[in-house]
């Protein structure tokens, strides 16, 4: 329990670091006002280019990275039980600290790249199978929001498979689907107007 509050406070704390924010404001671009609105590394890309973006991409995953590992690491010097369930909880705080983060008044991004960044510590598997399909859909419909949450989609479907049914893998694979997919709401409402924008 004390791990789990531990790991779960560092987890948010970390999530929470807006690395979109930051990045565009170090351009003079207030993320939350152009394109999307979204602060996450799409939009970053957007506002200020490629080299941002991936920055901002690779910033955000290192946060999902780091707070899933970070119990393996500290399991190496410190004697603690249930290794696997407090890197859950430290990924699923900073995807909770990412989405919501209380430096920028809760708006945040959409968890995609917190998301792939932890997965890649903790179900590396159902995270490369979710990213050949993220390529796939990207670059068959130029939607980067339809490539998203398709890989999202694609992880609850895998798991079973991957883990079992009743994994803490598959619960946690449901759980990032649902809340990455809620997050899209925005971008499916574009989607079925029309009026999504498309990458060139
Ligand atoms: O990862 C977020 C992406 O799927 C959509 O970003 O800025 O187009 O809403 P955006």
């Amino acid at each position: 329990i004390v791990g789990i509050f531990i790991f779960g406070i560092l987890g948010y704390l970390l999530g929470a670091i807006p690395f979109a924010v930051i990045i565009a404001r170090s351009k003079g671009v207030d993320i939350f006002s152009f394109g999307s609105g979204n602060p996450g590394a799409t939009n970053v890309k957007r506002a200020c280019g490629k080299f941002a973006g991936n920055l901002c991409f690779f910033l955000d995953a290192l946060k999902g990275f780091l707070a899933a590992i970070l119990p393996v690491w500290v399991s190496m010097f410190v004697e603690i039980s249930d290794v696997q369930i407090l890197c859950v909880a430290g990924l699923l705080a900073a995807i909770a600290g990412h989405m919501y983060p209380v430096f920028t008044k809760f708006r945040g991004g959409k968890g995609v790249s917190v998301t792939i960044g932890g997965l890649v510590a903790f179900m590396w598997a159902a995270i490369l199978i979710g990213l050949i399909i993220w390529v796939a859909a990207y670059y068959s419909t130029k939607y980067v929001s339809v490539a998203s949450i398709l890989m999202a989609a694609s992880l609850p479907i895998s798991s079973p498979f991957l883990y079992g049914a009743a994994s803490i893998q598959t619960a946690l694979a449901v759980f990032l689907a649902f809340a990455v997919i809620y997050k899209h709401k925005s971008n499916i409402q574009r989607l079925l107007n029309g009026t999504e924008n498309r990458f060139k």
